[in-house]
């Protein structure tokens, strides 16, 4: 609960500097984005561990449903009265084929005032609340001399009834029936609850059968859903519900993965599975239909994953027998998002759901890594990724560890650690990561410090945690967003340590890392703001967003065990509004919160008075937003030294990009197929402003030296300084970027009929572009033709045994090595605005990367090979000569370490492959031909 407090002394700050004066700087240009927030920047995963559904999520209260869970197990006689029956598991005559299991009362002695039914004991109970209204229904038969009905009630576990209804009779034929029933205003809250159906006195010598029984309370917008979870969700204002799982994706073996198939359709019908992942029975009751509800109801998109053929006991589906799993992903995909005249489309509008999800992403499997055979990248992720983006071309598709065989659009990062400092320290992973390769999501991170009796952490590990959330929201551009897990845990039956929400059968408490994402998901605006911490000791991590209204929000954690004074500059706005307020979450670093005690550690918002330059001290142990009203305009900053295409914004123009012809500035048709020198014209490279380095000038690529200019309102090719300033603001229509000249600031780039011009703003849509991927995909161009590539070491680029390596090469060394150290540079197999190195005494042999090595092959003239053999040239890392990016993996270049050569990220292709040197390692000169 957040408590709205207003500090006794009028608006005065949480803290004041000190006598001495603040030691910290954090400044912030406000005007200035860096990227947009994205709507999934952070997320949920809910996967079935914990019993964070069956027993959880589903707000079915009766365990054992369909009498799968060793037998009838949480199921007993109940009597009274002098009434006698036993309980027993039958399976003679099984409902349908997908439940087969049924619970045999059979009824001894039940004579008027006697009473014989059956019990569950629920999931540790059953919460009952007063005044609540439950709905029962089960599957019932009666045989040999039965006439009569039954009573559904719920009592306490000692027989006081609190709601109770009456089916009049129940006949021989599996029939189902629904009751419902309504607590008295005076049940008591508690967990110490069953669910019975009895024999009020008749059916001596008879048994009644039972099969598939719920019981519910009202569920979350009607999904079945609990809705304590559920709201507890909806309140963090999640973007993304990674589901479903995690391991339980995957399960132990092919018969214990999530079928899906078999969870959507009426309950009845799902004959459930042993999540073998947990060790407990699911019984899919809440089904994928549940999974992707749980998103749509909290304002969410679902992140899907499916199934990609790998199972915890290592079982690899082999690549011929991988395509009806394949098919089962593009069903599953047509069952969320197909139209209703598609066969899943219309299983969906069957379940209840005519309107398709809103799906933007699709993972394929879970931490695929732990398959040691390599298959993920040789055919598994290739079938599934070429299926699916056939079929659905705009899906953006999320590896679970490296790939190198397709590009990959998002790759899935994953985080755990003890340590109460692992996230702190982690709250620059992302600063260097490029952005030219896959953008990443953090599916998974926690610090895992619960403990055996508390399924929750503290305080410390959920600081930590905000320290790594702020470098991911400052790297919004390449983090599509992140979600802490596993999101729930039962405190009665928990097999993972540290969970963000933890529950009972009757009630549920957030975690300090609960009230950590609920403090970003409710104080993040939709842009990054370029900050910086000046002072800070380690431990001190913040990011700075804002709204397209000027809300701007400051969010510090301060893992340090001191309070931190600061002074707090917003540049780029004149106004400031005096009144702000401070979301705080703070206290003793060891605390946890309890279902007893569930607000020990729970945000508090105060106000403070802001202005341009404020005092503000963080508490020590804390994670503050501070939310503050500005007038501050809004100016996207961009990646210099980053080749680029402009788009025009006008719709069913998409191919129209900004050119320089001939002189003659124009928005013209460039697509993948255009010649090279329409390709070049219409690629600049962003440079800092000739006249103003906060603003840009837009080198042309076919004439390095000549930028982007103005000649009075002409758009042409110049030097001019002043003329060929541009600065970037929020685009005119409120889409992508507006380019204002630096030397005439209130006229813009503009398109009109095709040609571009310096003009004012009376046509907003047409001065506003969006940035692009440059269609000339090399940086800098390289003579073609033979030459040898020299390493930083003085080692030379070879191949050695059809290998690449680095070796020292003379002019006396071996005729064979100085062929091997040589090659020649021919425009791109796939892209001929990038490169590929054929060897000189292997002609038709190229360099290529195969599962991060590089290696000399044969041409085999497939598209993999032409993108594996295709490397574009960047301006070298360290400064000199040339790097090499991977075509087909945008974020890898060509790179040497100890005498070999493969592809590697700045983070390294491997765990523990280090960073240090990269930028060294990555850049090669070009050196005379060794071999004439
Ligand atoms: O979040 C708990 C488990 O951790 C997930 O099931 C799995 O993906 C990871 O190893």
């Amino acid at each position: 609960m957040l408590a709205l407090t207003l500090a006794a002394t009028g608006l005065a700050g949480a803290g004041t500097a000190t006598a001495a004066g603040p030691g910290v700087a954090l400044t912030a240009d406000v005007s200035r984005t860096t990227s947009s927030v994205n709507k999934t920047q952070f997320g949920e995963i809910v996967e079935d561990i914990n019993h964070s559904v069956e027993g959880g999520l589903s707000a079915n209260v009766v365990r054992n449903s369909t009498m799968k869970e060793n037998g009838i197990a949480h199921w007993s006689a109940v009597t009274a009265g002098g009434g006698a029956g036993t309980v027993s598991l039958d399976t003679t005559q099984p409902l349908n084929a997908a439940n087969g299991n049924s619970l045999k009362l059979s009824i001894a002695d039940n004579a008027r005032g006697q009473r014989v039914g059956v019990a569950n004991d629920g999931f540790y109970g059953i919460g009952l609340a007063p005044s609540t209204k439950y709905t029962a229904t089960f599957f019932a038969r009666a045989d040999g001399a039965f006439h009569g009905g039954v009573t559904v009630d719920l009592e306490s576990t000692t027989g006081t009834v609190y709601a109770k209804a009456t089916v009049r009779s129940v006949g021989a034929k599996w029939t189902k029936y629904s009751v419902t029933m309504t607590t008295g205003r005076d049940t008591p809250v508690s967990t110490a609850n069953r669910f019975v159906i009895a024999a009020d006195g008749v059916g001596a010598g008879s048994s009644l059968y039972f099969d598939v029984v719920t019981c519910q309370p009202p569920t979350y917008h009607d999904t079945g859903l609990r809705k304590d979870l559920m709201a507890k969700f909806a309140a963090r204002k999640p973007g993304f519900f990674r589901v479903p799982g995690g391991n339980y994706l995957e399960g132990n073996t092919l018969s214990t993965y999530f079928d899906w198939k078999k969870t959507v359709g009426p309950i009845e019908n799902r004959p459930g599975h042993q999540d073998d992942a947990w060790g407990y029975w699911s019984t899919d009751q809440v089904g994928l239909k549940g999974y992707l509800d749980m998103a749509e109801q909290t304002g969410a998109q679902p992140l899907l994953a499916v199934f990609a053929g790998y199972t915890l006991d290592h079982t690899v589906v082999p690549q011929s027998q991988l395509a009806p799993y394949v098919q089962d992903a593009l069903d599953e995909i047509q069952y969320a998002i197909g139209g209703t005249n598609t066969k899943w489309g219309a299983q969906r509008a069957a379940d209840g759901h005519p309107a398709p999800y809103d799906l933007h992403y699709v993972e394929i499997g879970n931490e695929d890594f732990f398959d040691g055979t390599g298959s993920y990248n040789t055919y598994r992720f290739p079938l599934f990724h070429d299926a699916i983006k056939a079929a659905y071309p705009t899906l953006q598709l999320v590896a679970t560890t490296s790939v190198s065989s397709r590009p990959v659009d998002v790759i899935d990062d994953h985080y755990y650690s003890g340590d109460t400092s692992f996230f702190t320290d982690a709250a620059h992973n992302y600063d260097g990561t490029s952005r030219n390769g896959p953008k990443h999501l953090v599916g998974e991170y926690a610090t895992t410090n619960g403990t055996k009796d508390n399924p929750t952490g503290t305080l410390a590990g959920a600081v930590s945690e905000a320290g790594f959330m702020t470098g991911m929201v400052r790297n919004a551009d390449v983090v599509i967003g992140a979600s802490y897990a596993p999101a729930l845990a039962d405190v009665n039956d928990f097999q993972w340590p540290t969970n963000e929400i933890a529950f009972d059968a009757g009630s549920s408490f957030g975690s300090p890392s609960y009230w950590v994402q609920h403090i970003f998901g409710n104080n993040t605006g939709d842009y990054v703001v370029s900050s910086a911490l000046a002072g800070a000791a380690a431990g001190l991590n913040e990011v700075v967003t804002r709204t397209a209204a000027g809300t701007v929000y400051v969010t510090v954690a301060n893992a340090t065990n001191s309070p931190v004074a600061s002074r707090i500059a917003l540049n780029g706005t004149r106004f400031v509004r005096p009144n702000g307020t401070a979301t705080v979450l703070t206290g003793d670093p060891n605390a946890r919160n309890t279902l007893a005690a569930p607000n020990t550690v729970a945000p508090t918002t105060t106000a403070f008075r802001a202005s341009n330059s404020f005092d503000y001290t963080f508490p020590a142990n804390s994670v503050v937003a501070l939310k503050v009203d500005t007038s501050a305009p809004m100016t996207p900053v961009l990646n210099v030294n980053r080749g680029l295409s402009l788009h025009v914004t006008t719709p069913g123009a998409t191919d129209r990009s900004v050119a320089v012809t001939d002189g003659v500035g124009a928005a013209s048709v460039v697509t993948a197929s255009s010649p090279d020198a329409a390709k070049l014209d219409a690629t600049f490279l962003l440079r800092p402003g000739l006249a103003d380095p906060s603003c840009y000038s837009l080198e042309s690529r076919a004439n390095p030296g000549q930028y982007l200019s103005h000649r009075g309102d002409r758009i042409t090719l110049g030097t001019d300084k002043r003329s060929a300033t541009f600065c970037a603001v929020e685009g005119n229509s409120g889409i992508g970027v507006s380019w204002r000249s630096y030397d005439d600031p209130g006229r813009f780039l503009s398109y009109r009929n095709g040609k571009l011009s310096l003009a004012g703003c009376e046509h907003p849509a047409d001065s506003s572009f969006t940035v692009g991927e440059p269609w000339w995909r090399s940086d800098v161009s390289v003579p073609l033709g033979r030459s040898s590539w020299q390493a930083n070491t003085g080692d030379y680029l070879r191949h050695q045994n059809f290998v690449a390596k680095t070796s020292a090469i003379t002019a006396g060394s071996a005729a064979t090595d100085l062929q091997d150290a040589t090659f020649t540079l021919e425009p791109g197999l796939a892209d001929d605005s990038c490169y590929s190195f054929e060897s000189v005494n292997f002609p038709g042999q190229y360099l290529r990367h195969y599962n991060f090595q590089v290696v000399l092959n044969q041409n085999d003239k497939s598209g993999l090979f032409a993108e594996d053999a295709t490397f574009c040239a960047t301006t070298g890392h360290n400064g000199q000569g040339i790097s090499w990016q991977a075509y087909a993996y945008e974020d890898h270049y060509l790179r040497q370490y100890a005498g070999n050569v493969y592809i590697g990220a700045d983070g390294g292709p491997r765990v523990g492959d280090a960073a240090s040197g990269w930028a060294d390692d990555t850049s090669w000169q070009r050196a005379a031909p060794w071999a004439g």
